[in-house]
């Protein structure tokens, strides 16, 4: 099933940009601690289109968001830190504004000159980003001659700065963005198969769309953390104290019947790594699946359901992962997720498999296995991600292809 023609979205290929003011949106939504940015790795991912706007003549005006200021100004999220961070990333100035529209910003921008990168207040401080309100669209796109957007992370927010202003200028994907839907696109919507996805996380109710998507459209499915459990207890397995949530029973028959119409196969552990709790140095065992004790939880799945995900993943062309296995936070509960990992990142290496990956649990346990370089795509998207998994349409992607939809029903972000 294919979403959007990604054909109808113009690139950056070719187009002169030379004296052109561009106005780069970019997903600087960075964690900052103490005044400082404490990860740099969404900032290092638009540096390509920044910097080849600026080789090509362009004076790059950058926007963002930064947390949910909710249309107030706070210092907390100011990006006046993620503006120094950018300038010592380009090695270049980069000109900060104390507000993304108004007199004052249109009247300083005109002093840019081919080259210069300015970068403006987070555009949460006014409501109107967030409402994806027409006239602040408008003061927006009146600092520019031509918008890039580059922030695939926000791609599923109908917001000002990604949505209305696509409609009302010229506009185009960046290096990023195009990144992004090439390898998330076609693994969701056009992947070598047979294809795998790894759904892993606490809930099922925080994910059921997306299961229900990928049953209709992957080839296997495995399930993993908490979610697991409910999927057990549906086949009628005590899970012991384990979370799993008894209300979505149903939604998990549901989504095994679907899954069994279209050929798809759900992959669900077939022993355990139990514990009494959830700490460090708790002590553990490995046990069946039908012999959790009923005082006991399942932290992560056991060696043989590893084991076997391990050849399973050998027998694929493309991977889709999207949540851990286990508990990976804690020793040992970790083992499974990082296991799986290297196998997905030792494939990747050899060319056997296409490793796509996205969510911030996802790429910190990818990190933690050092496969995060093997894989053949990490997204910087999370909620983005997950939403393109669940087969819904990015408003802000639509808005690239000249296209507007609904933003997605349950996750529209409060404004
Ligand atoms: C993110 O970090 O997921 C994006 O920047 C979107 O942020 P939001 O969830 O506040 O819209
Ligand atoms: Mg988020």
């Amino acid at each position: 099933m294919k979403t959007i023609d990604f054909s109808s979205i113009k690139t950056l290929n070719g187009l002169d940009v030379k004296g052109k003011r561009v106005l780069v949106r970019a997903d600087l939504n960075v964690p900052v601690e103490n005044g400082e940015v404490a990860d740099a790795t969404r900032i290092n991912r638009v540096l390509p289109t920044i910097n080849a706007l600026r080789e090509n003549g362009a004076k790059v005006i950058v926007l963002s968001h930064l947390g949910r200021p909710k249309g107030e100004r706070s210092p907390e999220t100011s990006l006046r830190p993620v503006s120094a961070k950018l300038e010592e990333l380009i090695g270049a100035p980069v000109r900060f504004f104390d507000d993304c529209v108004g007199p004052e910003v249109r009247e300083g921008l005109q002093s840019l000159e081919e080259g210069d990168v300015a970068m403006l207040e987070n555009l949460r401080y006014h409501k109107g980003e967030t409402t994806n309100d027409m006239n602040f669209a408008k003061e927006l796109a009146a600092l520019g001659d031509i918008y890039v957007d580059d922030a695939f992370s926000s791609a599923h927010r109908a917001h000002a700065s990604v949505e209305a202003i696509a409609h009302l200028m010229p506009s185009y994907a960046g290096l990023l963005m195009m990144a992004e839907i090439d390898a998330v696109g076609r693994a969701i919507e056009d992947p070598k198969r047979p294809v795998m996805a790894i759904v892993g996380g606490a809930k099922v109710s925080t994910k059921i769309d997306v299961l229900s998507n990928l049953a209709t459209c992957m080839d296997v499915v495995v399930v993993g953390g908490g979610m697991a459990n409910t999927f057990l207890h549906a086949q009628g397995v005590n899970v012991g104290n384990s979370l799993y949530e008894p209300d979505f029973v149903d939604t998990v028959r549901d989504v095994a019947a679907k899954a069994k119409e279209s050929g798809c196969e759900i992959l669900l552990p077939v022993d355990e790594v139990v514990a009494v709790e959830f700490a460090p140095g708790t002590e553990w065992k490995v046990c069946d699946v039908n012999a959790i004790p009923s005082d006991m939880m399942v932290l992560d799945q056991g060696p043989k359901s590893i084991e076997r995900l391990k050849e399973r993943l050998a027998g694929m062309k493309t991977l889709l992962w999207n949540g851990p296995l286990g508990a990976f936070e804690i020793e040992p509960f970790g083992k499974g997720t990082l296991a799986l990992a290297h196998q997905a990142g030792k494939l990747s290496r050899e060319g056997k498999l296409i490793s796509v990956a996205g969510g911030g649990d996802t790429i910190r346990a990818l990190n933690m296995a050092g496969v995060a370089d093997d894989f053949t795509y990490v997204s910087t998207a999370g909620g983005a991600f997950l939403e393109w998994l669940a087969g819904r349409q990015l408003p802000a992607v639509a808005a690239l292809a000249s296209r507007r939809v609904a933003p997605p029903p349950s996750k529209t972000m409060a404004a």
